[in-house]
């Protein structure tokens, strides 16, 4: 049976390690090309030795998502290198440490709007553009449950992932009669380096995270991996502006 996303090209950002990872490595058993990005170059070509080594086809462009110059050379490149770009997946991001509202660092905030929100926006604007005079496309961004939730102690990093829902309903209303579906993904707590890193020493936390969700554990990269190529899918081909939470149930309570 051919694979979910067989004969297309996809883009994946932040896909040196964690669930970005996942996705190129999901993508690539499901039939597409990727291309692999991330500023960690060192874990993107790592990604992409995993995929070649299980027989799919990727290369990695470095890119920080923040710099727009960047960005578009990215968009240019994945089209340059496989002559087009039908899937992208936004998945880079990051947090700025556990704080309460009046304790956010300052340069910790600034730093993860220009990457989570305005990164995410120029991706998106230069994906929209290739794909819109194109024929289409999909594009999913990986969000968050803390965008759906009052979950302490990381209020900017939620406002920036709440921000990017509506960036993609926007682009979904938006970009819908030109053959692009725009969509979501909410993981809730994934076994990734960014919530080890989080938990630290704090056993606290990761009992927190337990409890918070109804399945009962932490969820693993390729399960929200699986639902972001799904929904690259013709098989999600009337889905669009949804913001899927991927999260054991987590934003039930
Ligand atoms: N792990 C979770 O529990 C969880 C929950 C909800 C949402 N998310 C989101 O999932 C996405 C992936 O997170 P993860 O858990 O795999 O974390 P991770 O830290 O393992 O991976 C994030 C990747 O993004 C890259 N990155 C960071 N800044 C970048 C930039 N400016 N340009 C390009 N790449 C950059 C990092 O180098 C890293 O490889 C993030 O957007 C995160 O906010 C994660």
């Amino acid at each position: 049976m051919p694979g979910l996303v067989a004969g297309k090209v996809a883009l994946v950002t932040g896909a040196a390690a964690g669930i970005g990872r996942s996705s190129a490595r999901v993508f690539a058993a499901e039939g597409a090309r990727v291309v692999v990005s991330d500023t960690n170059a060192a874990g993107g070509r790592e990604t992409v030795d995993m995929i070649r080594e299980a027989g799919g086809e990727a290369v990695f462009i470095p890119c920080d998502i923040s710099d727009e110059e960047q960005v578009a050379a990215l968009v240019a490149g994945t089209v340059e290198t496989y002559g087009g770009m039908h899937c992208a997946h936004n998945n880079a991001g990051l947090g700025h440490g556990q704080a309460r509202v009046a304790d956010i660092d300052r340069t910790g905030w600034d730093r993860t709007l220009a990457v989570n929100l305005t990164g995410g926006w120029l991706c998106m604007r230069h994906q929209l553009r290739h794909m819109a005079s194109h024929g289409g496309g999909t594009v999913v961004v990986t969000s968050s449950a803390t965008s759906l939730l009052g979950f302490p102690l990381t209020a900017g990093y939620a406002a920036t992932k709440a921000g990017l829902n509506q960036l993609v309903r926007s682009a979904a209303a938006e970009y819908a009669e030109s053959g692009v579906r725009v969509n979501a993904v909410l993981p809730g707590p994934i076994a990734t380096d960014m919530v080890t890193r989080s938990i630290g020493d704090n056993p606290a936390l990761k009992e927190q995270l337990d409890r918070s969700v109804p399945l009962g554990r932490i969820g693993r990269p390729e399960e929200v991996a699986e639902a972001a190529v799904w929904l690259c899918s013709d098989r999600s081909s009337f889905i669009t502006g949804v913001a899927l939470p991927v999260d054991g149930g987590q934003v039930l309570r």
